[in-house]
C-alpha cells in the first residue's frame, strides 16, 4: 500500500443552518478544500451521510453532489454507517488512494438534520428496531443506560459527566465553526433540564446541520498541494452487537477497542504516543467510555480526565480540542470528517487558539449508534 496524506480541508460552520440546503453545505465544504489544495480535478468522491433520505427526502447523493460541485463524470459514492458515516468515508477514500486506484480523492461528510420532522425517530433507526426502538428507546435513553452501567461499575458521578461538557465547551468557545461556541459552568450543566436520567440537556450533542471535507493523495504527490501534509498512518474499523441487550458489559464499547487496536497496530504506535485526540462524545458518557476503550485512560479512570484537566488543552492528552460533538455540533454524517479536519489543523500547526504545541500523532474515533460500528484513524505530522 502507498503512504497517503491529507493535503487540504474545508468545513462549514455547524448549527441550525436554515438558509442552506444539503447540497449547498456539501459544495461549500468541498470547494473550500479544493481551493486550499489548489486542485481542480478529482479521481473520486466519497460522502459520509447517515440519512438524507429520511432527513430531507433525498437519496442517490453521489451523482447529485458531484454534479453540484461541477464534477459530473467523477465516480461519487455515499457511505453509510450511521454516525460513523464520515469516518468510514475517510477510511474508504484512504484505501482507494493507498491501493493505487486513485491519486486524488475527496472524502466528505454532510447532514441536514434540522429539516427532518422527527429527528429523534430518524436517529433511532440506527439502533436495534426489534429490542430497542419498538420498546420506545431513543439514543438519549440508550446512552443513559450506558451511563448508569458505568456509574454502577466504576463509581462515575453526574458531576464527572458534567465536567466533560464543561471542558468541551471551553474548547468549542475557541472554534469559529462550532454550533455552541460558548463556555458553560459546572452549575449550568448540572442544572440543565433532564432529558433521560442521568443525562441532561447539556450532556447531549445537539441536532445540527453541516458539512466537512478533506482531500487525500499519495504522500509522494503531496507537495503539489501543500507544504504541510498530514499522513494517515493507521485505520481500523470494527463492528459489535447492535442491541445493548446482547452485550456482556454495556459500559465497555468493544467495537471501539477493536477498531483502536487495529489502527494502533497498523500505525506501529501505542496510546501513550497520541498527542491529541478527537473522540465521539455524542453524549458526555461516550467520551469517558471511548477514552477507556482506546487505552487513552485506564479502565474506570476515564471519569476523572476532564475534571483534572488531563484531557483539556494544556493537559497530558487534549481530547476534543474542536469542542467535540457536544459544543461544535454533530451533523451525524459529517462528524467523522470534521474530526479529521481538526486533526489536520492540529498536526499542520494551523489550529490557532486551540493549537496543541508540537503535536505529532493525532487519533480520531468515530462511532455509529451506541457503538455497534466504530472507526479509528491515526494521523501523523510530517
Ligand atoms: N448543548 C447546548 N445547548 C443546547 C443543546 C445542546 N446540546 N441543545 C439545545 N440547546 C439549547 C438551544 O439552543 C436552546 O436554547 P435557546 O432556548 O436559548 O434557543 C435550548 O437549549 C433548547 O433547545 P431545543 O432545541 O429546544 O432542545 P430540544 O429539547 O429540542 O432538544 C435534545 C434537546 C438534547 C433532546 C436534542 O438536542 C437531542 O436529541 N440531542 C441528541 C442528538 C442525538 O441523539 N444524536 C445522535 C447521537 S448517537
Amino acid at each position: 500500500m502507498r503512504d497517503v496524506a491529507i493535503v487540504a480541508a474545508g468545513m462549514t460552520r455547524f448549527g441550525e443552518l436554515w438558509g442552506a440546503s444539503l447540497r449547498d453545505l456539501f459544495v461549500e465544504a468541498a470547494r473550500e478544500a479544493l481551493i486550499n489544495a489548489g486542485a481542480d480535478q478529482l479521481d473520486a468522491i466519497y460522502v459520509g451521510n447517515m440519512s438524507a433520505g429520511q432527513f430531507v427526502g433525498q437519496e442517490h447523493l453521489g451523482p447529485l453532489l458531484a454534479d453540484h460541485l461541477g464534477m459530473a463524470g467523477v465516480p461519487a459514492i455515499r457511505i453509510e454507517s450511521a454516525c460513523a458515516s464520515g469516518g468510514v468515508a475517510l477510511r474508504t477514500a484512504f484505501l482507494e488512494v493507498a491501493s493505487g486506484a486513485s491519486d486524488i480523492v475527496l472524502a466528505a461528510g454532510v447532514e441536514k438534520m434540522n429539516d427532518g420532522a422527527d429527528v429523534t425517530e430518524i436517529l433511532a433507526t440506527a439502533s436495534d428496531q426489534e429490542t430497542e426502538v419498538y420498546n420506545g428507546a431513543t439514543f438519549p435513553g440508550l446512552y443513559a443506560m450506558i451511563a448508569r452501567a458505568h456509574m454502577e461499575k466504576h463509581g462515575t458521578t453526574e458531576e464527572d459527566l458534567a465536567w466533560v461538557s464543561v471542558k468541551n465547551h471551553r474548547h468549542g468557545a475557541l472554534n469559529d465553526h462550532a454550533q455552541f461556541p460558548r463556555e458553560l459552568t459546572l452549575d449550568q450543566v448540572m442544572g440543565s433540564a433532564p432529558v433521560s436520567e442521568p443525562l441532561r440537556l447539556l450532556h447531549c450533542s445537539p441536532v445540527s446541520d453541516g458539512a466537512a471535507a478533506v482531500i487525500l493523495c499519495p504522500l509522494d504527490q503531496a507537495s503539489r498541494y501543500t507544504d504541510r501534509p498530514v499522513v494517515i498512518r493507521g485505520t481500523g474499523m470494527a463492528t459489535g452487537s447492535m442491541a445493548l441487550a446482547d452485550r456482556a458489559d454495556i459500559s465497555f464499547l468493544d467495537a471501539v477497542a477493536l477498531a483502536g487496536g487495529r489502527a494502533f497496530e497498523m500505525a506501529g504506535i501505542g496510546p501513550a504516543e497520541v498527542d491529541v485526540a478527537e473522540v465521539h462524545d455524542c453524549f458526555s458518557i461516550a467520551e469517558i467510555c471511548c477514552v477507556e476503550a482506546l487505552g487513552l485512560a485506564p479502565m474506570g479512570e476515564g471519569r476523572h480526565c476532564a475534571r483534572t484537566g488531563e484531557t483539556a488543552i494544556g493537559g497530558r492528552l487534549p481530547v476534543n480540542t474542536s469542542g467535540g460533538l457536544k459544543s461544535k455540533g454533530h451533523p451525524v454524517g459529517a462528524t467523522g470528517i470534521a474530526q479529521a479536519v481538526e486533526l489536520f489543523e492540529q498536526l499542520s500547526g494551523t489550529a490557532g487558539a486551540r493549537q496543541v504545541p508540537d503535536a505529532e500523532f493525532g487519533l480520531a474515533q468515530n462511532m455509529g449508534g451506541t457503538g455497534a460500528s466504530s472507526v479509528v484513524h491515526i494521523l501523523q505530522a510530517v
